[in-house]
Parts: structure tokens; sequence; C-alpha cells
């Protein structure tokens, strides 16, 4: 066989077996818990605690410090990669507190589907609902984890109406659970037709006793009772009434969830969500590029850059850039073209996230992240390719929430500044907007918390101090007009709120609701955009 058909062989089935997604949820669902679940299962962590919390604790710290502990975490944790049953799994974490919701939403950009987790007593919470949002934009496939449930919690029915109508999809329970909190018994799988059972006595230890069961067979009465069994019965009766049959491709389409039920804590129902997923999750998926559609069989190498991570130590100012592989191998020390800047890289070390561990790889696939060392070329969004010009779309930054002037605290330190803002902008921990009237800068942010990690930052990684001062802003807006004239006479009328983004794009600062309303009935000809990609 000659060796091309050989490697793109090998290419395929690489492709076929990844399954690269995120673990989403709002705050205190579970997240850590069931990402540390499944690290176990996939042999790739050995004792339970190996992955801490990325949450941003309130308390004896003071906020930085925290934040600072948090990033530490979080390259650590930013993909976990291990294999199970035959499969490449890479897990890529998000950053748990709402502040970071830009960073979550640039990941969920690289993943292939994603599993929400819910807390089976409070149900569906802010923060599920937003990251629904941008899985449902980009038509993710979603599974749900309804998890806690050896606590009280909402009846199932109930939640899964909470979840259709606060997620706005479509579910189809893929297992039923068996009473919950003191009474909770176990869970029926109905995807495989399979009794899970629960030991709550054991938790620590046992995982609980699987058997293979028909919903008809007798022995289900001994085993959670008769009037469970009964229960269980007329629950599912009511589930297959209620809910069509699933059918796989109205999950990988986006359109319907399978939900399943469990306790991330005790390990239960986390091997069944486990063994669902790498049957029915798709592996890498074609990618959007400006130019044309990418296809992860193609032989050549693309991919982007969806997070960059600096380095701890201020003493080395380089970086990680966290790269997508799109299509074909990426290879150690082979030429890329780094298409932004049009410069031809190679990297002698590009690095491979197995759980908790680093190792140089040569090969990288598909579906896979590789960490590549950067000493300041890269920002986010940029792209490597063998050749070809190509921009990958749907990593867009959205309008900030909170604005406020940037000033220079320290006469001596212009340039760290100038620098040290640059490459955090790079990074996306913030946007960055000059005014064309003074050249003013405004840093745009999603959160509250991002202020201080800048200041924090600039002071520790690049010796420069900056304070801040308010503006009146409320929405940044992208504008683009087909109607020079009109977008001339905005221009002039509104020159007092016009800034350019980093990329040197046009933005309008509009600095009230009622001001943007306006605008938007006077210039019908101009479009105004929230996101940076439009
Ligand atoms: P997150 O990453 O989504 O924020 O949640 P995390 O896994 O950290 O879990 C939040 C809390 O919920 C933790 O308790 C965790 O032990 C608990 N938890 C997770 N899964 C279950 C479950 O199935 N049942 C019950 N009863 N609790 C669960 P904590 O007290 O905040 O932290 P810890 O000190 O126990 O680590």
């Amino acid at each position: 066989m000659p060796s091309e058909i050989r490697i793109s062989m090998s290419l395929s089935s690489e492709i076929r077996r990844r399954r690269t997604f995120a673990i989403v949820s709002h705050p205190d669902a579970g997240k850590t818990t069931l990402t540390e679940k499944l690290l176990l299962f996939g042999g790739a962590i050995h004792v339970a605690g190996a992955v801490k919390s990325n949450k941003i604790k309130k308390g004896a710290t003071s906020d930085f410090m925290e934040i600072e502990r948090q990033r530490g975490i979080s390259v650590a944790t930013s993909v976990m990669g291990f294999e199970y049953k035959e499969h490449k799994i890479n897990i890529l974490d998000t950053p748990g507190h709402e502040d970071f919701a830009e960073d979550t939403y640039r990941t969920l950009t690289a993943v292939d589907s994603v599993i929400i987790v819910i807390d089976g007593a409070k149900g569906v919470e802010a923060q599920t609902r937003k990251l629904m949002e941008v899985c449902r934009m980009r038509k993710t496939p979603v599974m749900v984890f309804v998890n806690k449930l050896d606590r009280p919690g909402k009846d199932p029915f109930d939640l899964l109406d909470e979840i259709e109508r606060e997620l706005k999809i479509r579910v189809r329970p893929l297992a039923w659970p068996i009473g919950s909190g003191s009474s909770f018994q176990g869970v029926y799988n109905l995807y495989e037709n399979k009794l899970s059972l629960f030991f709550p006595e054991d938790r620590q230890t046992r995982e609980g006793e699987v058997v293979e069961i028909a919903l008809s067979d007798p022995r289900l009465d001994e085993l959670i009772s008769a009037k469970s069994a009964a229960e269980l019965r007329e629950n599912l009766e009511i589930v297959e009434g209620v809910y069509p049959p699933f059918v796989l491709d109205t999950y990988l389409a986006g359109e319907v969830a399978p939900v399943f039920f469990g306790s991330a804590l005790n390990n239960f129902g986390v091997m069944e969500l486990l063994d669902c997923f790498v049957e029915i999750a798709p592996f890498p998926r074609p990618s959007r590029t400006v130019q044309r559609p990418i296809d992860p069989f193609e032989e050549k190498m693309t991919g982007f850059v969806f997070k960059i991570h600096a380095n701890m130590d201020p003493n080395h100012r380089d970086r990680i850039a966290f790269l997508k592989i799109c299509s074909g191998t990426f290879e150690r020390n082979k030429n890329y073209l780094h298409v932004d800047s049009g410069k031809q890289l190679k990297f002698s070390s590009p690095t491979a996230f197995m759980a908790d561990k680093k190792s140089i790889v040569d090969i990288a696939y598909p579906g896979d992240i590789v960490g590549l060392h950067d000493t300041g070329n890269f920002k986010i969004g940029d792209t490597l390719t063998e050749g070809e010009k190509l921009k990958f779309t749907g990593i867009p930054s959205f309008s900030p929430e909170l604005f406020r002037y940037i000033e220079n605290a320290d006469p001596m330190k212009f340039k760290q500044l100038a620098k040290g803002v640059d490459q955090l902008m790079d990074e996306g921990v913030a946007q960055l907007f000059t005014m064309k009237m003074n050249g003013r800068k405004v840093i745009g942010t999603v959160g509250a918390l991002q202020f201080e990690v800048i200041q924090y930052r600039l002071e520790h990684e690049y010796t420069a101090k900056c304070r801040y001062e308010p503006v009146n802003v409320y929405k940044a807006c992208w504008i683009e007009s087909d109607n020079a004239t009109q977008l001339e006479d905005f221009r002039k009328r509104k020159f007092q709120y016009m800034a350019t983004d980093k990329h040197g794009r046009e933005v309008y600062l509009a600095d009230t609701s009622y001001g943007l309303a306006q605008s938007q009935e006077r210039f019908p000809d101009i479009r105004f955009y929230f996101t940076s990609e439009f």
C-alpha cells in the first residue's frame, strides 16, 4: 500500500476516535467533581482530589491573589486528555467565575460537543443559560448531566420541563432516577436497558452495582421494591409517551439534548454518561473560515489559537498559545505559516496535555490541542496552516459590559505599560479601544475582576503602574455601512464617541441605551454590531 494512503487511513481513524468537549455549569453544580470522575475512569488520575477547582473563592485571600492561584491551576487543567475504550478524549476546562465568561465562550469555539451539569435541586441557573446560548448559536451538540441526586431535588419531569424552557432545547432522557435524596436507589439506563443500583452506606468505595434487567422482569421488584418498581414503570411509560425516541442526528444537530441523572460525588451514573458519550458524541467536525469550510480529514494541517496563557513566572515573559488542530496532522519541527504575520514558524517542543501532565508531542491530530511556546507572536484567533491564507471565523469578541479609561500612573514606565497592555489584550483578558478624539485608551471587560487582574499583572509582570478613570460608555458597537455619505455624517456627529479597536476597526462607544437607539433610528443605513465578527 502506498505510504500516502496509509497515512490518510491512520489520520482518518485518529480523527474518528477523538472526542473533544467541554463541561460547563453554573458554579457549584459539580463540574470539577464530574471532570475528576471522568479522569479516574480514564485512568488519567488515580486519586480523588487531583483536579483542583478553579473557582475564585472569596475569603481569606485578596481577590488578585486568588486570581493568580486560579490562573496557576488553569494552566494545568486547560486541557485534560486521556484514553478511554479506544477513544482519545480531550476535556477543555472552562473557568467557573462569570467574570471570565469570555474565556469560556472562546473555549467553546474549540470543542465539538458539550456536557452541561445541572444541580438537581437548583435546576437551571443563570450562567448555564448564557453558555447554552453560545452552544445554540454554534449548533454544538449538548448532553445534560443532572447531578446531586443523592440530595433531595426537584421532580425529574419538572426538571426536564425547566431545561427545555430555560435552555431552549428539546430533551430526551436516556436514564431515569429511582427516588432522590435519602430514598435515591439508582438509575435505570434507557440507553442500554440496565439498572444501576446505588448503595449510599458505602459511598466512597463502591460505585454501585449494574444489573442488566428488562423493565418487565419481575426481579426488578425484588431489587428496588415492588412500589419503586411500579413507580419506575409508570414513569418510564410517561417518558416514552411524552418524549420521542432518541434519534442520533437530532443530538448531533444540536436540536435534542440527551439527559442523564446521577451523583458525581458518589461516582454514580458517571460511567453510563461516559459510555454513551464516547459512542454518540461527534468526532471533530468541519470548521469555518472566511475563505472556505475546512474538513478535518484534509491532509494539510490547519489550526487556530483559542487561548493564550502567560507564564506564571514574571521573569519569563513567554507564553503558551493553545492551538486547536482543525485538519491534517501537526508535526514537531515542521514549518507552518502564521497567516496573521506571514512568518514561517516551527515548534521544537509542542506540548500535549494528558490529564495533569504535559509532554512533548511529535504529532497531533484534528481535535487535539497543542500548547505552543510563544514569545509574543500569537494573539487569540490566529491561524496556522501549511501555506494557505485562511482565517477561522466564529471566535468573536463580544461587546464588553464595563468600561474605564486606563492611564499611566508611573511616567517612567510608559513603554512597559504599553507593552503590558498590548500583551494582556492579545491574551484576551480585556478589550482595548482608542478614542479618535484624543487618543485616550479605554479598557472594556466582561466583569469587574478583570480590572484588578490587569492592574495586578501590569505591576507584577511588566513593572508598570496604571490607574483607571470613569468613562461613560454603555456599549461598544462595531459599525459598517454601504452608504458612505451617511457613515461620514455619523462619524462627524458622533466624533466624541468614536474609537478604534485593537485591530484598527471602527467602533462607536455609545454612552447610553437611549443614545444608541437614537443613533440606530437616525442612521438607518448603518449596521451596528455587538460582536466583532459580522
Ligand atoms: P463546580 O466545579 O461546578 O463549581 O462544582 P464542584 O465540583 O466543585 O462541586 C461543588 C460542591 O458540590 C462540592 O462541595 C462538591 O463536593 C459537591 N458535589 C459535587 N457533586 C455532588 C453530588 O453528586 N452530590 C453531593 N451531595 N454533592 C456534590 P463543596 O463542599 O463546595 O466542596 P468540597 O469541599 O466538598 O470539595
